[in-house]
């Protein structure tokens, strides 16, 4: 008897996961608003048809998914785009996968009409039709994300109509590749999670005390020199060592194939190059960058962790001449409008008795009050320097939340991170602000509040913990007075790696709360919901991580 209960549950388990895949789809981030049909559109073998107006790079999009879904399935699923499409569409006739050029949707959005006939696609622009894709894969089975045939799926997505747009236009990850060195393959294996999640930026960070990570054909010995370290240190302790020389660089032709790679995947890559502290490693490199008695010398690529008092002799117009020459070969490689200047964790200590700094404290007539002290003043010059020279490369300037003691020249864009108080008060005074608080955001911080179960990280407090839940549910306005909040761009997730040495490490730390995070990004309070997010997670998206070979931790609600 046993034996046939166990046999009958066996026959109906296919069928039993196939009516949940027919059921509500499980998408992360969700949709604004979904409403279900009855029935399911059969995706096997489809017939693709795209308006002729949708551009190259929606159309590679597609012949990407129709690639997939012709591997995957086994049935030939071919793209047209037939110049009568408008007169069939009039016409009601659909039969199909249809993509359509639509200037009412707004920027980034897309709606999806799924009926057992047709699915239909419209959008704006490319990242409309691009969040769509993901919302389709996200339907079908996980199979469609493998490279091989899986013959045995049904490849029904549920009929549904779909309209979805995101909360907030920037939405970020910063990928420390400085503290530790990641290949452009892991790299583009980051890309490739961000943009299934739908997120939009990469901040990238290449330039620290303990590494600098891009070609400059001015300043050779900024990668000769500057990109490596003799060790790292062994977790806090300054007198260890690991005995292993550590670095790396990336070329000026892997750079633009990395920022063509991200362009195909909707999104924008953003360099920092962080100034004026957090630069030994281009003291190292070029010594007379820096302040008169700066110690220890000579200048070493940093194999600690921590803020560093060296910092660059910016009292030096040779000194300003390197960081504008820098920012005009960084700037030409990356296409978007944003540049992070950095400007965090900048001591002014050595400032205070150089000869060149005091010089030009005078010369610019730069005084200490109640507001800022003189040397945060020459701080100051730097960050409106340099946002007048990037400004002629046509870039706006993006910066840590330290830019704004003292004076802050109009046009800045503050990044938050000690806490969200910065960025009240920048979009107080009109800036525009990106929410990257450590409290919520920053996920090198441990996930779990038992320190001790988990590996070594960052936090050394339970407190300091950005566990799954409590990064799903950070909410951006929070301390913001409502006629403030429009100056809010985006939210952002922080990725430093002074102890993430590997990539099996970093993908742990991302995932899943580059997920969670996802949701604080695209959704809208009232759309999110933690439990919800946790079945989508177990039911679907941790198995298309599994299947595409990332590592992440279990959610600690999921842990069997
Ligand atoms: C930062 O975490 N120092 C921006």
């Amino acid at each position: 008897m046993k034996k046939r209960i166990a046999f009958i549950i066996a026959l109906l388990l296919p069928l039993l996961a196939q009516a949940a895949q027919d059921g509500i789809p499980q998408i992360v981030p969700a949709p604004r608003k979904m409403e279900m049909g009855k029935g399911s559109f059969n995706m096997k073998g489809v017939s693709i048809n795209c308006d002729p107006a949708i551009d190259h790079r929606a159309l590679r999009a597609i012949r990407l998914l129709a690639d997939r879904l012709t591997l995957a399935s086994g049935k030939l699923s071919e793209v047209a785009s037939p110049v009568g499409l408008h007169r069939t569409m009039e016409k009601g006739k659909l039969k199909g996968l249809y993509f359509i050029q639509d200037k009412d949707i707004v920027a980034e959005g897309y709606r999806l009409s799924v009926t057992p006939q047709a699915a239909v696609v419209r959008a704006s622009d490319f990242s409309g039709f691009f969040y769509a894709l993901q919302t389709i894969r996200q339907m079908l089975p996980v199979a469609v994300y493998a490279n091989k045939p899986s013959h045995a799926e049904r490849w029904r997505i549920p009929c549904c109509e779909i309209e979805d747009a995101p909360r907030f236009g920037y939405r970020g990850l910063l990928l420390d590749c400085c503290r530790h060195f990641f290949s452009i393959d892991e790299v583009k294996k980051v890309i490739d999670v961000m943009a299934m999640f739908k997120l939009n930026r990469l901040h990238w960070h290449l330039t620290e005390d303990q590494g600098w990570r891009i070609e400059i054909d001015k300043y050779p010995k900024l990668t000769e020199i500057g990109a490596f370290r003799d060790y790292t240190i062994i977790k806090r302790d300054l007198n260890s060592n690991d005995g292993i020389r550590h670095g790396g660089y990336y070329t000026k032709e892997q750079i633009r194939d990395i920022v063509a790679y991200a362009q195909d995947r909707g999104i924008t890559i953003i360099p920092e190059v962080d100034m004026p502290g957090h630069m030994v490693a281009a003291l190292a490199s070029y010594p007379e960058l820096g302040c008169a008695g700066s110690q220890p010398q000579p200048y070493k690529v940093l194999c600690c962790w921590g803020v560093s008092k060296q910092v660059l002799n910016v009292g030096k117009e040779s000194t300003m001449k390197f960081l504008e020459d820098v920012c005009d070969e960084v700037a030409d490689l990356f296409p978007g409008e944003y540049f992070n200047i950095g400007g965090d964790e900048c001591p002014r200590d050595e400032w205070k008795t150089d000869p060149d700094c005091q010089a030009k404290i005078k010369e610019l007539g730069l005084v200490s009050d109640e507001k800022a002290s003189a040397e945060a003043r020459l701080q100051n010059y730097v960050t409106a320097r340099m946002q007048k020279f990037l400004a002629t490369k046509g870039k706006k300037i993006i910066g840590w939340d330290e830019i704004l003691e003292g004076e802050l020249a109009e046009g800045a864009t503050v990044m938050s991170w000690r806490g969200t108080k910065g960025g009240i008060e920048a979009a107080s005074k009109g800036f525009d602000v990106i929410m990257s608080p450590n409290t919520y955001c920053y996920i090198d911080h441990c996930q779990s509040e038992d320190l001790e179960s988990e590996p070594y990280c960052i936090s050394t407090k339970p407190s300091r913990a950005v566990t799954l839940t409590k990064l799903y549910h950070y909410e951006p306005y929070d301390g913001f007075p409502e006629s403030d909040r429009h100056h809010i761009l985006g939210v952002q997730a922080n990725l430093w790696t002074e102890f993430i040495g590997t990539n099996e490490y970093l993908e742990y730390m991302l995932l899943p709360r580059l997920m969670a995070m996802s949701e604080v990004q695209w959704c809208a309070p009232a759309n999110k919901d933690y439990a919800r997010f946790l079945k989508s997670l177990e039911q679907h998206e941790l198995s298309i991580l599994d299947l595409l070979g990332y590592n992440y931790r279990m959610p600690d609600e999921l842990k069997k």
